[in-house]
């Protein structure tokens, strides 16, 4: 990225220091929005069909009106990847019900907020191994929402960097759910498993690509409830998320997570990711 970073705020484009949004928004007041974290390498918009299904799914989940088209999304997030340089970037696009005075229910007449702006993002996120800890799950049960109301996501993966760790992985009523900010594969004498969408996970578009290369090259994945002991008891766990792909795990609450070494099929996935990555953005955008 070079430059002043550009955001799109309601219609239009201005440098982000200038970006201002009322007191009133829901989103300050109750959290009342969603959003997308969207990779972008060599300018190009990584997943980014993907990203927006989920985006329309998680306004019809909130009742927040679509402001926009399918193409509308697609070429304001394009022309915001283009006003900060191309290259590597990570789109932030947060969707709020709007300005109105407080109350809980919801305004009959606001225009919701669109916000989108840039961030960095790393060429290669690859080979950091990273230790975790084991946290109960205290969310709701919309999970599957991506909503900007991330208190309890801030708050768990603020006491997983307080114990010396890089994430925290929750469990609710003894079994996985998800990190933080991540999906969870947990791999056991070479079974892979990951826990199954629905209302207690983020559907990430990273597992989802995942669980696609490794069913194409013959390494399937069981989408499974994965208890907390099989999780103390695995061979490797990798954590997946858009900005940060797929993550190994070598530390598990104080302990070696299998020989405690990067692992073989970590490996073998991470190569597989690399490789579908280079084809995809090869080129540079223009
Ligand atoms: N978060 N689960 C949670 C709770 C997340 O916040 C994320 C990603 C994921 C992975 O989803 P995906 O593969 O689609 O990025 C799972 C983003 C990156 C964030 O909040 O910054």
């Amino acid at each position: 990225m070079t430059g002043q970073s550009i955001c799109f705020l309601n219609g239009e484009f201005l440098p982000l220091e200038e970006a201002k949004v009322p007191v009133l928004d829901r989103g300050f007041i109750f959290g009342d929005g969603i959003y997308e974290v969207i990779p972008v390498f060599n300018g190009h918009a990584f997943r980014l069909d993907e990203h927006l299904q989920r985006l329309l799914n998680s306004l019809k989940a909130t009742h927040i009106r679509n402001p926009l088209t399918q193409s509308d999304w697609t070429n304001l997030v394009n022309d915001t990847i283009k006003k900060n340089g191309l290259g590597h970037q990570a789109i932030y696009l947060q969707i709020t019900r709007g300005v109105a005075h407080r109350d809980h229910v919801f305004p009959d007449d606001a225009e919701p907020t669109v916000f989108i702006m840039s961030n960095g993002l790393s060429e290669t996120q690859t080979a950091h191994a990273v230790s975790a800890i084991t946290l109960q799950d205290p969310r709701w049960n919309s999970c599957d929402i991506k909503a900007i109301s991330l208190l309890p996501n801030v708050l768990l993966r603020q006491q997983a960097r307080e114990q010396g760790a890089y994430e925290a992985i929750l469990i609710r009523d003894g079994f996985i759910t998800e990190g933080a900010a991540s999906n969870v594969f947990v791999i056991k004498n070479g079974v892979i498993k990951t826990p199954p969408k629905g209302s207690k996970i983020l559907p990430g578009v990273t597992r989802d690509l995942v669980l696609e290369l490794l069913s194409k090259n013959a390494l399937s994945c069981e989408e499974v409830e994965i208890s907390e002991a099989e999780l103390h008891a695995a061979d490797e766990i990798w954590l997946t998320s858009s900005t940060k792909e797929i993550v190994p795990v070598t530390e598990l609450d104080g302990k070696p997570v299998g020989t405690g070494e990067l692992g073989t099929l970590w490996n073998k996935s991470t190569e597989l990711y690399q490789a579908f990555k280079d084809t995809f953005t090869g080129t540079e955008a223009t």
